[in-house]
C-alpha cells in the first residue's frame, strides 16, 4: 500500500504512444477499480493547450480503444477528475516550473518519458535541478535505450546519477502481453515440461516476430536502427530469455532479472564467420501484401538506404542446459503474416516399435507458443490415427490446443493492452517486468557482436519482395543445419 504512486506525469502526452496506448490504458485500469483513488495523472507536452482541450483529444482516443462497447461515462468521468495536462519544456529545469506546480506536494510521482530517447539524459537534469525527482520518484523509459552497448551505457549512466536502479523503469512491451508472462506459468506451474526443457529432448528453438506493416512514416527513427536493433535487441532476446532461463526461486524482480542476465551472458558472441553462415539481413522491395500492392523500403525512406528490415539469426547458447540446440530467430517487416509464436521442437524418439510404413509418420513432438494475432499453446502429440490397416498402426500428429482466446472470452472479457499490467506495475512499484541495466547492456553487447561482424563482413541486406517471408537466405540459415521454419 505505501508503495503506491500518487502521481503519474505522463511527458510527451500528446504524441502518438500515449494517445494509442498509455492513456487508453489508465482509462481501462481506472475502469477495472485498479487505480489508487488518490493517484493523479499529468499529462504534458510542449504545446500550450487548456486542460479541456487535452481531454478531448484524449477521450476520442480512448473512445477508438475502447469501441465497440464504447466509454463508460461514469468511468470517464472520474478518469477525467484526475486527469490534468500543463505544457511545459521537459529539457530544462525553468522550463519545468508550471508541472512542478501540478505535482505539488505529491511524494511518490511517476515520470513516464514518452519522448525520443535523445532527451532522456536531459530530462533527468531537469527533474533534478527542479527538485522534483524526490527520494521516491519513479522514472519510466521506453526503449531504445541507446544505438549500441557504449551510447545505452551513457544513458543509464546519466539517468542512474538521478535515479537508483530500483526506481528506473525500463520498457519491453513484449513483457507486459499476457502470453509472454504466460510463459513463465506454462514452464514453472507444470511438472512435466521442466525435467524435458534441455538438450536431452530438446531439437531446437525457433521464435518467429512477422509483421505485415511496413516502415511508413516511421523511417527517421528505424533508418536508424533496422530490425536488428529495433526487434531483436529487445523483444526477441527477452522471449528467448524466458524460454532459456533457469527456474528462478521466486518472482521477485532480482531472481528473475537475474536468470534473464545469465542467458543473454550465455550467448555465443558471433564471429564474423557468423556473418554469412548465421545471419541473414534483408529490406523489402515493393511486392503485395495482403492483397494490396505496397512500395519499397527505399522508396518510403525516399533513398537508398541500407538499413535491415528483415533478419534471421541462430543464436546459441553456451550452457549446459542448452550446448547443441540452436535457436533461430526471425523478425520483419513486410510479412506476409503478422504472427508472433515461439516453437520448441523436440527430438524424436529413440527408438520407433512402428512398421517402416508408419515410421514415416512418426512426428517429433512440438510445443507451439503463438503470441500474436491469436493466444494459443499448442503440444504436437502422435496419435494413432482411428481405423483399421494392413500391417501395423498409422499414427497422425494431433495438437492438445489451448485457446486463450476461446477459454476466457465472454462477457466482460477484453484482451488487454501489454501497457496496462505495465503501467499498474510500475504504479505499485513492482519491477519484475522491466528491464535491468544489465541485462539491457548485456543484450547490446550481444547485438553489437552481431552489428559488427556485418561490418568487419561488408554484409548488405539483401531484398526480399513484400509479401514474402524474407530472403531466400533465411530458409538456408535453418536448413544448413537440417532443419526447417514453421511456416
Ligand atoms: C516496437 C517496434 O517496439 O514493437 C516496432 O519499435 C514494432 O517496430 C512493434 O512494430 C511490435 O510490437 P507488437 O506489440 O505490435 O508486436
Amino acid at each position: 500500500e505505501t508503495a503506491l504512486a500518487d502521481v503519474l506525469v505522463l511527458f510527451g502526452a500528446t504524441g502518438d504512444l500515449a494517445q494509442r496506448m498509455l492513456l487508453p490504458s489508465l482509462y481501462f485500469l481506472d475502469a477495472d477499480g485498479l487505480l489508487p483513488d488518490r493517484l493523479r495523472l499529468v499529462a504534458t507536452a510542449r504545446t500550450e493547450m487548456t486542460r479541456e482541450a487535452f481531454q478531448e483529444a484524449a477521450r476520442k482516443a480512448i473512445a477508438a480503444r475502447a469501441a465497440p462497447d464504447g466509454l463508460d461515462e461514469k468511468v470517464w468521468k472520474r478518469f477525467a477528475d484526475r486527469l490534468d495536462y500543463v505544457g511545459a519544456n521537459a529539457a530544462d529545469a525553468e522550463g519545468l516550473a508550471p508541472l512542478k506546480a501540478a505535482v505539488g506536494e505529491a511524494r511518490r510521482p511517476i515520470f513516464y518519458l514518452a519522448l525520443s530517447p535523445s532527451l532522456y539524459g536531459r530530462v533527468c537534469r531537469a527533474l533534478e535541478l527542479s527538485g522534483l525527482a524526490g527520494p521516491e520518484a519513479r522514472i519510466v523509459l521506453e526503449k531504445p535505450i541507446g544505438r549500441d552497448l557504449e551510447s545505452s551505457r551513457a544513458i543509464n549512466a546519466t539517468v542512474g546519477d538521478v535515479f537508483s536502479e530500483d526506481r528506473i523503469f525500463r520498457i519491453d512491451h513484449y513483457l507486459g502481453k499476457e502470453t509472454v508472462q504466460n510463459l513463465m506459468a506454462l514452464r514453472f506451474g507444470n511438472i512435466f515440461f521442466e525435467p524435458l526443457w534441455n538438450n536431452q529432448t530438446i531439437d531446437h528453438v525457433q521464435i518467429t516476430v512477422a509483421e505485415t506493416e511496413g516502415v511508413g512514416e516511421r523511417w527517421p527513427y528505424y533508418d536508424e536502427y533496422g530490425a536488428l536493433r529495433d526487434m531483436v535487441q529487445n523483444h526477441m532476446l527477452q522471449l528467448l530469455c524466458l524460454v532459456a532461463m533457469e527456474p528462478p526461486s521466486d518472482l521477485q524482480p532480482d531472481s528473475v532479472r537475474t536468470e534473464k542476465v545469465k542467458v543473454l551472458k550465455s550467448l555465443r558472441p558471433f564471429t564474423r564467420a557468423d556473418a554469412a553462415m548465421n545471419s541473414v539481413r534483408g529490406q523489402y522491395v515493393a511486392g503485395v501484401v495482403g492483397g494490396q500492392t505496397v512500395a519499397s523500403y527505399e522508396t518510403e525512406r525516399g533513398q537508398a538506404s541500407d538499413t535491415d528490415t528483415f533478419v534471421a539469426l541462430r543464436a546459441d547458447i553456451a550452457n549446459w542446459r542448452w550446448a547443441g540446440v540452436p535457436f533461430f530467430l526471425r523478425t520483419g517487416k513486410r510479412l506476409p503474416e503478422r504472427r508472433t509464436q515461439i516453437a520448441i521442437q523436440f527430438k524424436s524418439v529413440p527408438h520407433s516399435i512402428f512398421e517402416d510404413a508408419a515410421h514415416a509418420d512418426l512426428t517429433p513432438n512440438r510445443l507451439v507458443i503463438d503470441l500474436q494475432p491469436d493466444e494459443d499453446i499448442e503440444l504436437l502429440l502422435m496419435n494413432k490415427a482411428p481405423g483399421l490397416s494392413q500391417g501395423g498402426l498409422r499414427l497422425q500428429s494431433l495438437p492438445l490446443s489451448l485457446s486463450l482466446l476461446h477459454t476466457y472470452s465472454g462477457p466482460g472479457f477484453r484482451r488487454r493492452i501489454a501497457y496496462e499490467r505495465l503501467l499498474l506495475d510500475v504504479i505499485c512499484g513492482s519491477s519484475t517486468l522491466f528491464v535491468r541495466r544489465d541485462e539491457v547492456e548485456r543484450a547490446w553487447e550481444w547485438v553489437d557482436g552481431v552489428a559488427s561482424s556485418w561490418t568487419d563482413s561488408r554484409m548488405a541486406p539483401k531484398p526480399y519482395a513484400a509479401g514474402s517471408w524474407g530472403p531466400a537466405g533465411a530458409f538456408a540459415l535453418i536448413e544448413r543445419s537440417g532443419r526447417a521454419w514453421y511456416d
